[in-house]
């Protein structure tokens, strides 16, 4: 890979996901894509320039190959922790009847699945209509959150007593019931473009994303995660990401959970 295609690469990546590939991550860059060079039968990087060039359908593998999705189920654990004991049950007392969340940056669905968990209590309770939508950018992670079936091991950060209601295990897989399911809707998402949402969200979750981002592009995303959140919402970001110097409409309330001024 030579550095003219790494920049091609890189700015490439930069308009379409806002994504920053900084030079230490050329390595990464390189065998992330090879992949892709084997499977089109390309022998160089120049080539596989061109190739996006020429091929406007290679952009999803090649976002795809570009994309980081390290999750797992009930990651930070108290985000889920203060979203059951705080926000449910204030939401139950004040008998609240429309709830919506947001998981922004889903990966491959731990995320929301644990936020499904954590609501539950609310679920098929006829009073309150409650959905928890879950965007990405990259396709592949989303049909696997869509199909949620995971490895057995993924039961070591699910509390016992999720396991049995949430969950049923078929051989070295476990995968997610569809009681819980049905209250997530999967969608492709780019959080560089236009959302066309439109109604407040209760919750919105954007975690473990905005480190890929610069300074600008995470100011115009919270600004616009502002817009969609209900003035009494809360936003939850990464346990690395802050709000400072980034936005003055959201005060923080507890560990990386944010509130709007
Ligand atoms: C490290 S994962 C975080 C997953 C989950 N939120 C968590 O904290 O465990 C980051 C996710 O952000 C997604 N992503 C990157 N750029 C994005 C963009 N511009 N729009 C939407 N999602 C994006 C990636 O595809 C990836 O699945």
């Amino acid at each position: 890979m030579t550095s003219a295609d790494f920049r091609f690469i890189r700015e490439l990546a930069y308009r379409q996901t806002g994504i920053v590939l900084p030079e230490r991550k050329q390595h990464m860059v390189y065998s992330r894509l090879c992949r892709r060079l084997r499977a089109l039968k390309l022998t160089t990087f120049k080539e596989y320039c061109q190739y996006l060039l020429d091929t406007p359908d290679e952009l999803g593998q090649f976002i795809n190959a570009l994309t980081t999705n390290l999750t797992s189920f009930f990651r930070e654990k108290h985000h889920f922790d203060y979203l059951k004991n705080t926000l449910v049950s204030s939401w139950q007392q004040q008998q609240k009847r429309r709830i919506r969340i947001w998981s922004s940056a889903c990966s491959t669905g731990e995320e929301p699945y644990s936020m499904a968990m954590s609501v539950a209590s609310l679920f098929g309770n006829a009073s309150c209509d409650t959905k928890i939508l879950a965007t990405d950018l990259d396709t592949n992670v989303l049909q696997k959150a869509q199909s949620g079936v995971y490895p057995i091991e993924a039961l070591e950060n699910i509390p016992n007593e999720y396991q049995e209601k949430f969950l049923m295990r078929s051989g070295s897989q476990i995968k997610i019931k569809d009681k819980l399911q049905q209250h997530i809707h999967f969608k492709q998402l780019n959080l560089l473009n236009d959302w066309p949402m439109q109604g407040k969200f209760d919750v919105i979750f954007c975690r473990n994303v905005l480190i890929y981002f610069d300074n600008d592009t995470k100011t115009q995303i919270i600004r616009k995660f502002r817009r969609l959140l209900a003035d009494d919402g809360l936003l939850f970001i990464g346990h690395s990401e802050t709000l400072h110097q980034i936005s003055d409409d959201f005060s923080l309330i507890g560990q990386t959970i944010y509130k709007p001024i």
